[in-house]
């Protein structure tokens, strides 16, 4: 999403201006390029060859340069960007730039950009919450200009509290979503992603589980957002980290994925249904841990869960609804028989049984099955490619219905 993207980075005079030399080369590595206005202040805490090397280019730092790269400097670079970010954003940049004073290079080229500005406040905290910071912040939010507000947590003048410059992975997943939104073609769908596997409880501390980590529904959900939807993931526990830009909503049993899944599904466009989910549980929960007595074993009777995507498939209005099949054995007729029984658009075949596919693995082997007989094969593939192809056909099927 942001290869080739042009990022003008103004960096101002905050002790945060260290994290943002991590930050320029995370960008470039994302496949941006990066030009860098540093102010007179920022330079007092890292000096312009830092930013030259990582950034590959020319440091921008004085109106009257007389080897500035380009003739009139600060209208050259306010052009140039495709964003501009301001990080991190003093309190003195953002009143100017509220107020519309030029005085250096970086104030006169924000003046004069018609760029989305990205703004990432980073100061004391009561500098942060002072009326005239916040009334700033409020009025160029209302222009437009988009705010990352600061994290909360310990500040180098020894206070605690909101002002804290936001990590640079936080702050490239902010860029991200901007450009996901303006120019992905999932940007107008809200999808909904299920991850993982729902967990039936027998006593406090067992329960009934499977073999899922979550690794395809999540890397649908990384996809998805990276292409500008509007992604809900619902997930049963795993460990993985949430991808960036992406809803997430923790469920633990069969039954409270079923209450998100049904809440989310009115506003839904698109459901991915990669959850491994469990369809028994124990009749009976015990209260207190189960003692062992004796050489007796343990029976526990279990019930039929609800089946959470046949529920969506008999309420599916002008939603596309696409399951998985975990098999082990006749994939492809017990894949089909699903796909027609919960009324889905698309079936996901995959033999969970084949080296490098299914549970836990990071490769897939997966086969698409829809309706009218057509089997897409697809080879062995990391998942998140499974995911991209996966949405491509998704956002086929959405197009076709409308
Ligand atoms: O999480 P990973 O380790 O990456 O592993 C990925 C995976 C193997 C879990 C995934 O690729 C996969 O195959 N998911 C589907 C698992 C499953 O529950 O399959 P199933 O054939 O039992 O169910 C068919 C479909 O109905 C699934 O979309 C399932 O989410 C849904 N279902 C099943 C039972 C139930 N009670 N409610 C449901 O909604």
């Amino acid at each position: 999403m942001l290869q080739g993207k042009k990022i003008v980075l103004g960096v101002t005079g905050g002790i945060a201006v260290y994290k943002v030399v991590d930050l320029a080369s995370r960008l470039r590595k994302a496949g941006c390029e990066v030009k860098v206005i540093m102010t007179a202040h920022a330079q007092e805490f890292v000096a312009p060859l830092t930013f030259k090397e990582i950034s590959g280019n020319k440091v921008a730092v004085s109106m009257w340069d007389a080897n500035a790269e380009y003739n009139v400097e600060h209208i050259a670079l306010a052009n140039w960007a495709d964003m501009f970010l301001v990080a991190p954003a003093t309190a003195n940049i953002l009143a100017k730039l509220s107020w519309g004073i030029a005085d250096d290079l970086l104030s006169t080229a924000l003046l004069a950009t018609t760029a989305p500005v990205l703004v990432c406040p980073a100061m004391n905290s009561n500098m942060y919450l002072a009326p005239a910071t916040q009334e700033n912040l409020k009025r160029l939010k209302e222009r437009g200009v988009l705010v990352l507000p600061p994290a909360v947590g310990q500040l180098a003048c020894g206070t605690s509290g909101p002002g804290r410059l936001p990590e640079p992975p936080q702050i490239v997943a902010a860029i991200e979503a901007f450009f996901a939104k303006k120019d992905g073609d999932l940007r107008a769908l809200k999808i909904l992603v299920t991850a993982g596997g729902t967990r039936e409880p027998i006593d406090p501390v067992r329960f009934v589980g499977n073999r899922s980590s979550g690794k395809m529904g999540y890397a649908i959900a990384q996809v998805a957002a990276q292409r500008g939807a509007d992604v809900l993931l619902i997930t049963g526990p795993c460990a993985l980290p949430v991808p960036a830009n992406v809803q997430v909503q923790r469920v633990e049993t069969t039954q409270e994925m079923l209450t998100a899944c049904l809440s989310a599904y009115p506003k839904t466009d698109v459901v991915i249904k990669a959850a491994a989910v469990a369809d028994f549980k124990p009749r009976e929960v015990a209260p207190q841990k189960i003692k062992k007595k004796g050489d007796e074993g343990l029976t526990v009777v279990m019930d039929k869960n609800p089946d959470i995507l046949a529920e969506l498939g008999r309420r599916k209005e002008r939603q596309i609804l696409i399951g998985f099949a975990a098999e082990t054995q006749d994939l492809l007729a017990n894949a089909r028989e699903k796909l027609t029984k919960k009324n889905l658009d698309l079936i996901v075949a995959n033999d969970v049984t084949a080296a490098g596919a299914g549970f836990n693995s990071d490769t897939n082997i997966v086969k698409f099955l829809y309706p009218d007989g057509r089997v897409e094969s697809l080879e062995k593939m990391a998942k998140q490619e499974v995911a991209r192809r996966l949405l491509d056909a998704a956002l086929i099927l959405k197009q076709n219905k409308c």
